[in-house]
């Protein structure tokens, strides 16, 4: 687990670094992307390295991390609306190379199965961008899921929804009680997540993630046994980190060649 401390912009700019490198070697790339303010500067800053020539999505796929159960499909906060405002519509993704859980299906537990299977199909995700909620939820996987939990439906805490309800007017009653998401086992199958968290809320989140036990109660420590993974964040979240100095020391000393 490597642990980059620095301004916001900067972490937005080595992760949209990493998806381009990614894209670049490798144009048919398989990308995770995921809700939340958190990836909205990468998004920002993918949209203008597109517009610039730099990337092309052309050939490449995406699956998003989670989604709303039961919000109509032109509502603004329905996780596949929200990923085609904030990023799909801004690059050049084929027509279809964007999936998402689909949480208006009458038969949820097919359209999970198919899910993992579409994501089975592709060989996997190659970089998956992750946020992180305040309970050290990843995806919508939150504290007492399963740690080799598959795509499903979960119940969202008071937390979450609290959280979330800015989204939905400040109306906590507005934001839904369910939700699919991507299990823990499958955010582990992608072969590079970046996670990313700004802000002393999630200070303590990204303690556990990084120094604490692995534990469900604290579902994003299950990322320890991954094996490549960059957990970006600003001064404010690391404030919790006793590594914190070696975390700046050991990003100091890196070799230019290393990437992400
Ligand atoms: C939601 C999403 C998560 C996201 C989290 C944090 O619950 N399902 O994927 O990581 O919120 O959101 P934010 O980045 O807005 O703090």
């Amino acid at each position: 687990m490597e642990v980059v401390i620095a301004a916001p912009e900067e972490l937005a700019a080595l992760a949209a670094g990493a998806i381009e490198q990614l894209l670049t070697a490798k144009p048919a790339a398989v990308l995770g992307l995921a809700t939340g303010s958190s990836p909205l500067g990468i998004y920002d800053e993918l949209a203008r390295r597109h517009a610039e020539g730099r990337v092309t999505f052309a050939q490449a796929r995406a699956f998003m991390l989670d989604e709303y159960v039961g919000l109509a499909a032109d509502h603004p906060e329905r996780y596949r609306n929200v990923i085609e405002r904030e990023i799909a519509s801004r690059v050049d993704f084929a027509p279809g190379a964007v999936q998402g859980p689909d949480g208006l299906a009458d038969d949820v537990v097919a359209a999970c199965a198919r899910y993992e299977a579409a994501i089975a199909e592709v060989g996997g995700v190659d970089l998956q961008i992750l946020g992180i909620g305040s309970d050290g939820h990843v995806g919508f996987n939150e504290p007492g899921s399963s740690l080799a939990s598959r795509t499903r439906i979960k119940t969202l805490t008071d937390q979450t929804r609290t959280d979330n309800a800015r989204f939905f007017g400040g109306d906590v009653n507005l934001v839904p009680h369910h939700c699919l998401t991507q299990g823990l086992a499958t955010i582990m199958g992608a072969r590079h997540i970046v996670l990313i968290a700004t802000g002393r809320a999630k200070a303590e989140a990204i303690h556990h993630l990084v120094e604490g036990p692995v534990s469900a109660m604290w579902p994003a420590t299950i990322l320890q046994h991954h094996p490549h993974v960059s957990v970006l964040v600003d001064a404010a979240a690391a404030s919790r980190l006793q590594l914190a100095d070696y975390f700046r020391s050991t990003y100091a000393a890196k070799p230019a060649w290393q990437g992400l």
